[in-house]
């Protein structure tokens, strides 16, 4: 069976980007493959964050990724640092990539720019997430389109290592969504939707109120022409609402272009498609959050049993090696 492993960083709350970029086709993917997902704490912390509040974060977000539809009995979900095998791999790792390949990631280039404290684990975090994908034989990674070069740089890890240390690691490849791979700010529609770039009114959040969704949708930049085309470098506010409401809807954003000759209505419908999309999720974590030791045995179970694979490939990395069995 295929398998599939993809993270998530659990700094402030999910935005509809992650959803439709990544999380959505994650609840899909679970019934067909064998599954993985890993809340990635340990790469939260590449950036300072406030004291004690990871852990509440990590929970959180668990808990909004099992109200998304993630299933733990399904797939195997689960925090990275309980799976200490995530960190001693990422050690190999950093010794397999190279300081000119890491100074080329453009996220680490965009988020030193963004930092006064440029930590060493900002600059070494595409290791940790090779390390990440690498430990469990996985095919496929399922992401946004933002994440194609990290998983371009964990396939040259895992060739090099290869290479140099005889047959390993599985070459993974990524799986990008043909809609909602890049969902854009509704304020900034040239700057991808995040939830580093502090746009409130640009960013619509997984648990923001309909009431909400429907005035940030309303109020999102367009343009002046008038016209409903999709056309990502002309008429990049107009696409961005065209590519939302195609993804979810399960539409194609073109397509759906002809249906449309004014923003109005545009940006009615996108509104509705996200809160309906919304809705049962929104439900789901209210009762989620509100049984955390439930979250928290899942989350044990689920790092059993990613460290019953993590353990076994660890090993035999470190075998290949050479380094001296203890
Ligand atoms: P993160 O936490 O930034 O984002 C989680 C997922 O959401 C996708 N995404 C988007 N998709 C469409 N439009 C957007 N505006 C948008 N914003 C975010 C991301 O592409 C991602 O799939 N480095 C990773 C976490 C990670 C990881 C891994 C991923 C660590 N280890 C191993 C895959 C495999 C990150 O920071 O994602």
């Amino acid at each position: 069976m295929t398998r599939v492993f993809s993270g998530i960083q659990p700094t402030g709350d999910l935005h509809i980007g992650n959803h439709l970029g990544a999380i959505r086709n994650w609840v899909r993917m679970q019934h067909e493959t064998d599954a993985i997902f890993c809340v990635v704490d340990l790469h939260s912390i590449t950036i300072p964050q406030d004291p004690g509040s990871v852990g509440a974060a990590s929970l959180r977000l668990s808990q909004m990724l099992m109200a998304a539809g993630l299933d733990p009995q399904v797939c195997t979900l689960f925090v990275q640092s309980h799976v200490r095998e995530h960190a001693e791999c990422a050690w190999l790792m950093e010794c397999t990539v190279s300081f000119g390949e890491l100074s080329r990631m453009t996220q680490f280039k965009e988020k030193a720019d963004r930092q006064q404290f440029i930590s060493a684990g900002l600059f070494t975090y595409p290791a940790l997430q090779a390390a990440d994908i690498l430990l469990y034989d996985t095919d496929e990674v399922p992401v946004g389109a933002d994440q194609r070069q990290h998983v371009e740089i964990t396939r040259d890890i895992a060739e090099r290592f290869n290479s140099r240390h005889g047959e390993t690691f599985v070459v993974p490849a990524a799986v990008i969504p043909a809609a909602g791979a890049r969902v854009m700010d509704l304020q900034r529609p040239t700057d991808k939707m995040s939830k580093s770039l502090d746009s409130p009114k640009g960013t619509v959040g997984l648990l923001d109120e309909p009431k909400q969704i429907a005035k940030k949708i309303k109020s999102a930049v367009t343009d002046n022409d008038n016209e409903v085309r999709f056309d990502v470098e002309a008429k990049p506010g107009v696409s961005n609402l065209l590519s939302i409401l195609g993804a979810a809807t399960d539409r194609d954003p073109e397509s759906l272009a002809a249906d449309y000759t004014q923003y109005g209505p545009l940006k009615v419908d996108t509104a509705e498609a996200v809160i309906e999309l919304l809705r049962p999720l929104q439900a789901r974590f209210a009762e989620l959050e509100a049984d955390p030791a439930e979250t928290m045995r899942l989350l044990r179970l689920g790092a059993d049993k990613a460290r019953q694979t993590a353990s076994v490939t660890l090993a035999r990395a470190k075998t290949n090696i050479g380094l001296l069995e203890g």
